[in-house]
Order: C-alpha cells, then sequence, then structure tokens
C-alpha cells in the first residue's frame, strides 16, 4: 500500500484499522465473510478502467477481449456450481438483481407476494419505502406464531386470493430450510413466477446442505458475498426461455457498465466455491451454527423456531429483558459484532428490535470449529447477561482478544498495511 499511504494517507489509515478490525472482533453478521486474497488481487486489478457495457462478444466498446474471458469464466462456473441454465453475473447488487427480475416479469402496479420483513423478508421483497413497495403492490405472507416458520398453506391462500405476478422466496433473517416444492406449488395454483433470492444461503445450496431453487423457480438471484464468500455482488440464474429477457432487463434496463473488476472477482469465488474443500467449508458453517445454537440455548436464551438449520440463528433478547439495540451495543463493547433485527410478531421498532442476529460463515472462515462456538456461545451470554457492567464487557472483551488471536485474518496483508503506515510516520 506504499502508493496509497503516499497518496493519501487518511484513507490508507482507516483501511489498516478496518483490516485490524476485522480480524480482532468475533464477527458474527450472517450476512459477511471474508474472502480470500485472490478473490482481493482481483478486485484490486486494473479490470476497474474497463467499460464493458453489453455481454461477452456483444459489446458497446471496444478492448473488451480480456474482460471477456473473465466474465465468461464467471458466467460458466456459475452456471455449473448451480446447474443453472442462464446466468448473468452482472448486478452490481443483490437489489439490483431482484429489481430486474420484477421488472423482466412484471408492470408497475402489478402484484408481488413475499416474506414480511419482520418474520426474516428483504427491503427488496416488498418494504414499502423500498421500490418494490414503491412500484408494485405487495402482499407478505409471514411464519406461523406457534412454531416459527413461514407458514407455506396461508402463502398458497394469499396466492390464490392475490393472483400475484411474482412469489418471492428466501430470506435475510430466516433460520430454517425453505421449502421449494411448497413454494412451486403455491405459485402454480396462480400462475405466478417464482424468484427465489437465496443470497444467504447460495454457499449452502452450491454445497447441497440446502436444496436448491434452481429446479422449482423461473429465477434465482443471489448476491455474491454472504455464504458465497465472494466479492459485493448480485447475480441472476434463470431458465433458458427468460435468459434474453433478464440480460436485457438488467442492462440497459436497470444498470449501465458493468463492474469488470468484480465480476472478475466473482468468477474467482465461483473457482474456489467449485472445488472440494468448499463443500466442507460449508459443512463447517452449519456445524458451527448448531454448535453456538445449542450452547446458546443452553445458557438460556431463546432462540426463534426454537434452534437453526442453516448459518444462522435469532436470539429473543426481549424474553430476557433486554432490546436488540441495548444488545448489540453491548456485544460491539465486547468485541463481539453482530445486528439487531426484528423477531416474528415483534413489539419493537426495528429500530429497536427483540432480537439480534448470528451468523457463523466469517468465523468459519477463520478456522473455528464446534469447540469454539462453544467459547463464542459463552462469550456472547456473558456480554448479554452484563450488558451494562462496563467492567464485566471489558473482562468479556479480554477472552474475546485471546480467542481471536489464535486466528489471524489477513496478517501478511496487515503486517504490509502497518509497515507502510510506519515508513511514511
Ligand atoms: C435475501 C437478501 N436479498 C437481497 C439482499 C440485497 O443485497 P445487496 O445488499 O447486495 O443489495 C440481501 C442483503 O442483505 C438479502 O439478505
Amino acid at each position: 500500500m506504499q502508493n496509497l499511504v503516499r497518496t493519501d494517507p487518511e484513507v490508507a489509515e482507516a483501511i489498516r484499522n478496518e483490516t485490524r478490525r476485522q480480524g480482532s472482533q468475533l464477527e458474527l453478521i450472517a450476512s459477511e465473510n471474508f474472502v480470500s486474497e485472490a478473490v482481493l488481487e482481483a478486485l484490486g486489478s486494473v479490470l476497474t478502467n474497463k467499460y464493458a457495457e453489453g455481454y461477452p462478444g456483444k459489446r458497446y466498446y471496444g478492448g473488451c477481449e480480456f474482460v471477456d474471458v473473465a466474465e465468461t469464466l464467471a458466467i460458466q462456473r456459475a452456471k455449473q456450481l448451480f446447474a443453472a441454465d442462464h446466468a448473468n453475473v452482472q448486478p452490481h447488487s443483490g437489489a439490483q438483481a431482484n429489481m430486474s427480475v420484477y421488472m423482466t416479469v412484471c408492470q408497475p402496479g402489478d402484484t408481488i407476494l413475499g416474506m414480511n420483513l419482520s418474520h426474516g423478508g428483504h427491503l427488496t421483497h416488498g418494504h414499502p419505502l423500498n421500490f418494490s413497495g414503491r412500484y408494485f403492490k405487495v402482499v407478505a405472507y409471514g411464519v406461523r406464531k406457534e412454531d416459527e416458520q413461514i407458514d407455506y398453506e396461508g402463502m398458497a391462500a394469499l396466492a390464490r386470493e392475490h393472483r400475484p405476478k411474482v412469489l418471492v422466496v428466501g430470506a435475510s433473517a430466516y433460520p430454517r430450510t425453505i421449502d421449494f416444492v411448497a413454494v412451486r406449488r403455491a405459485a402454480d395454483e396462480c400462475g405466478a413466477v417464482v424468484m427465489a433470492d437465496m443470497a444467504h444461503t447460495a454457499g449452502l445450496v452450491a454445497a447441497g446442505l440446502h436444496p436448491s431453487p434452481v429446479p422449482h423457480a423461473e429465477f434465482v438471484t443471489t448476491t455474491t458475498h454472504k455464504t458465497l464468500r465472494g466479492p459485493r455482488g448480485g447475480m441472476i440464474l434463470c431458465q433458458e426461455k427468460w435468459a434474453k429477457e433478464t440480460d436485457k432487463l438488467l442492462f440497459p434496463g436497470v444498470q449501465g457498465g458493468p463492474l469488470m473488476h468484480v465480476i472478475a472477482a466473482k468468477a474467482v469465488a465461483l473457482k474456489e466455491a467449485l472445488a472440494p474443500e468448499f463443500k466442507a467449508y460449508q459443512a463447517q458453517i452449519v456445524t458451527n451454527a448448531k454448535a453456538l445454537a445449542a450452547t446458546l440455548m443452553g445458557e438460556g436464551w431463546r432462540l426463534v423456531s426454537g434452534g437453526t438449520d442453516n448459518h444462522l440463528m435469532l436470539i429473543d433478547v426481549f424474553a430476557k429483558g433486554l432490546t436488540g439495540k441495548v444488545a448489540e451495543k453491548a456485544l460491539d463493547r465486547a468485541g463481539i459484532t453482530v445486528n439487531k433485527n426484528t423477531i416474528p410478531f415483534d413489539t419493537n421498532s426495528p429500530m429497536v428490535a427483540s432480537g439480534i442476529r448470528v451468523g457463523t460463515p466469517a468465523l468459519t472462515t477463520r478456522g473455528m470449529k464446534e469447540a469454539d462456538m462453544e467459547k463464542v456461545g459463552r462469550l456472547i451470554a456473558r456480554a448479554l447477561s452484563a450488558a451494562s457492567d462496563e467492567t464485566r464487557l471489558a473482562e468479556v472483551k479480554r477472552d474475546v482478544t485471546r480467542l481471536c488471536d489464535q486466528f489471524p485474518l489477513y496478517a501478511a496483508r496487515l503486517g504490509a498495511y502497518d509497515a507502510a503506515l510506519a515508513a511514511h510516520a
């Protein structure tokens, strides 16, 4: 980073500090992960300089022969990994992937049926402040009160009643396996197309640890930066008959020039996801989540739906008199990073929330296993039960640091940043 230090030491220092923060705290945000050095190298490459509107072989700019190679590799690998007919790897984000699917299928004012945000759905599945809620009529299904799992019968009844153009399935905070067969059945009853947003579970799907939505959905969207462990970005998989229209709606419908450095990094991450080690990594994510859930429940904390099938869990902190907001802040002071989250049938607003969402992908990337998850669970429980006791939170933080030190992250990179900044000082 010598050049950056020379040109802009303030930004260089911020990057160094963030690198150190990522390694010195317990990162439990369920939607985050740590990419490989190979992915970072592709992201930081000269491909950022290239305009390449269009698709491989059909660009609006000259000089695209090498970015075409990168994008073609990303497409081929995405199709292979998920057994999909067609892949568009250009969405800048998950939100833009979802927007372009809606635009492919719907006209403004059409109805979409998506999961209630406070039951685990995502903003782009119909929140009133999001484009999805502003341009489409939104009907929401949710989870059952008894077991906090998706009410597929309720979903089918709403589909029959409202006849949506798109049935959206997939979530940001749902700890259970999704039944795509039941979703397909509900959609077929009303002639809707299915958009499965597997942003959270894409890595698990790739490894065969969560059922694949691909055989059951016209469209599958995802982000590439969560369990899939790639760069920030999105992706659309679709059936062949929707391929042309999907590509046209993403570009020029929703986006302009693709981010070729990000697309190259997606290709790298997809190659990593095709390697046998990736299956073992995803299996460890799930095993770790189960171990963490068992520890937390053993410490007396209630988990939404009573546990987890995937990489995340929701702790109902309100059941013990805390809010999500207070819990998030207390854990932060103890060096544990999570996000507050509403839980189904929450009586608190989203800014306060009754729960926190906890996920294992990032710590699993660092090499942590079940025994470490038990330690993490006990550290969380200790911090939550001392939410307003700064002395005890500081003690937890010391133990967090000790655990983090056993699992170095980006160590060579951090050393190089430190050296470059020290030389400049
Ligand atoms: C299920 C789901 N879909 C879409 C998105 C949006 O992704 P992005 O933040 O890349 O727009 C998210 C992000 O958290 C998500 O959880």
